[in-house]
């Protein structure tokens, strides 16, 4: 962990935890030269016009006057374009397996922490405004130049322009302007206003992180909490305390509930299994492969001629540790493992491809089938995987 990475121009992951992390930009010339020739325009742009493929076209018609148009794209939309426009692509790692394992150059980060990775494609002039993002992203030029400028920090109180399709900043102090080049990464935190501006036809590829917001959380706390028999019993009033006014919920009242029902989600394993079966959803469920048919013959003979496992891409598969074995939960679900299982699973969960020659699928292939079968893993053709 302390010793430096090449993605973060060779500071450790403490180090860039500790001090940028969801605080302050970090800028890293030829940080990811793998992702140099991965897309070409022309990709971006095919993909967006694919069925359940997320996308946005914005077109900036004035300084002031921008245009929103959500998929399904169609080619007519790209007709007739504004001077200056931006076409964004939700998930591409969804779709290039190449895109997708460069995400292990960031397992210094907890995978339940990844959004997607969004292409934009921009001519020269293509800008998305000046905005912030609630996320920490960061920012990885793959094909031409874009120019980023960084500002101020901003929250949800920060003012907005009136009467655009999108959340844009009215100013920004600019105090960084800079060009990235291909293979160049911008770390920006949560909050920083930022704003990119193609120098030429150019891609930039966002590695977006999230985390669960307190609402959303909750309704899924409080759902499950719901179901529980258990929790069906009042309170024992434990406040005792002759009423001062008999019409008054007191202060001293509400806190004591509040504390008691606190000290219920603290003390209960099922909020772990409540948190992992949310981070676990897929967030482009359609983006799944469907279901394959595999048979354990088939599965047998793609690995012995060189096909390898890995986590598929477009599925969310974590796993809680602190269970023996390990409880694993993917798309939305616990997953029954047993315990000669886990201890592989658990290694392909944590990004690892694994081959049947290191006997690591063994001795019951059938237990990956129905992962294989229902798209939680994936087989990798003999060398399709880049070495990274
Ligand atoms: C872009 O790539 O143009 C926008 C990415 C961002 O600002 O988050
Ligand atoms: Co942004």
């Amino acid at each position: 962990m302390s010793q430096p990475l090449d993605i973060l121009g060779g500071i450790s992951a403490e180090q860039f935890l500790s001090e940028y992390w969801q605080k302050k930009p970090l800028l890293v010339r030829a940080a990811m030269p793998e992702i140099v020739g991965l897309l070409e325009p022309e990709d971006v742009k095919q993909l967006a016009l694919e069925d359940h493929v997320t996308a946005r076209l914005i077109q900036q018609h004035a300084a002031q006057q921008w245009q929103v148009k959500n998929a399904p794209l169609q080619p007519k939309d790209f007709k007739k374009l504004a001077a200056h426009w931006t076409l964004l692509v939700q998930a591409v790692d969804h779709f290039s397996l190449d895109l997708a394992a460069l995400w292990q150059k960031f397992d210094f980060l907890p995978q339940w922490r990844r959004d997607d990775i969004m292409v934009s494609y921009a001519p020269k002039g293509g800008s998305v405004g000046q905005h912030f993002d609630f996320y920490d992203v960061f920012l990885v030029q793959s094909y031409g130049h874009r120019r980023w400028q960084l500002g101020q920090m901003c929250d949800e109180h920060s003012a907005f322009l009136a009467d655009q399709p999108i959340k844009l900043l009215p100013d920004m102090n600019v105090y960084f302007d800079e060009i990235l080049a291909p293979g160049d990464l911008l770390y920006v935190p949560p909050g920083l206003s930022h704003h990119g501006v193609a120098e030429d036809d150019c891609l930039t590829c966002s590695f977006g992180f999230r985390m669960p917001n307190p609402a959303n959380l909750l309704d899924r706390v409080s759902d499950h909490f719901a179901d529980n028999n258990s929790l069906k019993n009042p309170f024992v009033d434990l406040t005792r305390r002759p009423s001062q006014q008999s019409g008054a919920i007191e202060a001293a009242e509400i806190a004591f509930l509040k504390a008691q029902l606190i000290e219920k989600i603290q003390h209960s394993t099922d909020f772990d299994a409540v948190l992992a079966s949310l981070m676990s959803e897929p967030n482009f469920p359609d983006h799944i492969p469907e279901a394959d048919e595999l048979t354990v013959d088939d599965l047998a003979q793609l690995l012995n001629t060189g096909f390898q496992i890995q986590r598929e891409p477009a599925s969310r598969l974590l796993y809680l540790p602190t269970a023996n074995p390990a409880k694993f939960y993917a798309n939305g679900e616990a997953l029954y493992i047993d315990a000669e299982q886990a201890p592989i699973l658990q290694r392909l969960a944590d990004g690892a491809c694994l081959d049947f020659d290191d006997q690591f699928l063994c001795p019951e292939l059938d237990c990956w089938l129905d992962l294989i079968n229902d798209a939680v893993l994936t087989l990798l053709e003999p060398q399709v995987h880049p070495s990274i």
